[in-house]
C-alpha cells in the first residue's frame, strides 16, 4: 500500500490562514485578540463554571473525563493543563491520580479557580518551563482563543517531554445534518440568550463566532506534526459536538 502523502501546511505557515480567516469573520487578531480574549474571561469568570453546564448540559464533564483518560499516562505523571480557566481539568487529572498544574492568561478566570493545583498567570505562547519538563498537556476549549496558535504548538513541542502526550479539547460543528442545524441555534441564538442573562451578553456572542479562528483537522494536525508531534488522532465526541485531539511527542523515551 502507498503510504499517503504528509499533510501540507499553508505557504507562509498555518497562521497566515488563521489570519485570513479571522478577517473574513470580521474578528480581530494580534495583540488585539490577546487583550480582547483576557478582558472577556475576566469578566466571564464569575458563572463561566454555570454557563458552560447550562450550555452543554453537562456534557463537557464528560469530554473532559474522556480526554483525561485518552491521555494515557501512568499515575504520578505531571500534566500542564494550559489555559486551566476555573480548573474544571484540573480536578479530573487529580482524581485520575496524576500531578496536574495549571496556567491561564485571565487573572479573574485563575481568581475563580478553587481547586488547590498550583497555578501561574501566562500566555501559552511562552511557558515558563525548561524544555521537557512535563510528561504531558490538556487544553480545553482554548485553541480559537489562542492568539499564534503555531507558536503554542511550538511551545508544547518544547515541553512535552519525548514519548510525552497531548490532549485537545475544542468545540465542532456535528456532520449530521439535524444535529448539526440544532447546534447551530443552541450556539448562535440561545447561548447568547442564557449568557446574557446570567453573565456578558457580548462574551457569549463572540464565544460561538470565535470558532471561525478554529483551523479544520487536517491543518491542526499539520501543526501538531510540524510541531514535533507523532501519531495525531482525532475523534468526534457526541456526534461531533466536540472533537478531541491527541497526540504522542516524537523522540525516545
Ligand atoms: C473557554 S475557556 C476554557 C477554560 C477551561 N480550559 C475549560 O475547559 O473550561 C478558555 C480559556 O483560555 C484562556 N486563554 C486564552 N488565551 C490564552 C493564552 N494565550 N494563554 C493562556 N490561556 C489563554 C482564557 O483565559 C480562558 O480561561
Amino acid at each position: 500500500m502507498t503510504p499517503a502523502p504528509p499533510p501540507t501546511v499553508p505557504p507562509g505557515g498555518p497562521d497566515l490562514d488563521l489570519a485570513a480567516r479571522a478577517a473574513e469573520a470580521d474578528l480581530p487578531t494580534g495583540a488585539a485578540k490577546t487583550a480582547l480574549v483576557r478582558s472577556m474571561f475576566d469578566t466571564i469568570a464569575p458563572r463561566y463554571d454555570l454557563v458552560n453546564r447550562l450550555m452543554t448540559f453537562g456534557l463537557d464533564v464528560r469530554w473532559r473525563k474522556q480526554s483525561a483518560r485518552a491521555l494515557g499516562l501512568p499515575a504520578g505523571s505531571v500534566v500542564l493543563d494550559l489555559a486551566c480557566g476555573t480548573g474544571d481539568f484540573l480536578t479530573i487529572l487529580d482524581v485520575a491520580g496524576l500531578r496536574p498544574f495549571g496556567m491561564d492568561l485571565s487573572w479573574g478566570m485563575l481568581a475563580a479557580n478553587r481547586t488547590g493545583a498550583p497555578l501561574a498567570q501566562v500566555d501559552g505562547a511562552a511557558l515558563p518551563l525548561v524544555d521537557g519538563a512535563v510528561d504531558g498537556i490538556t487544553c480545553g476549549y482554548a485553541l480559537r482563543n489562542f492568539t499564534g496558535l503555531a507558536q503554542v504548538f511550538a511551545e508544547f513541542g518544547r515541553v512535552v517531554r519525548p514519548g510525552g502526550r497531548l490532549a485537545l479539547l475544542e468545540v465542532a460543528e456535528p456532520d449530521q445534518g439535524l444535529l448539526r442545524l440544532g447546534d447551530r441555534v443552541w450556539f448562535r441564538h440561545v447561548v447568547p440568550l442564557i449568557g446574557g442573562l446570567l453573565s456578558d451578553r457580548a462574551a457569549y456572542r463572540y464565544l460561538p463566532r470565535s470558532t471561525a479562528y478554529l483551523p479544520p483537522t487536517a491543518e491542526l494536525r499539520a501543526m501538531l506534526l510540524t510541531a514535533g508531534f507523532s501519531t495525531v488522532n482525532h475523534r468526534a465526541l457526541s456526534g461531533g459536538l466536540s472533537q478531541l485531539i491527541t497526540a504522542t511527542r516524537q523522540g525516545r523515551p
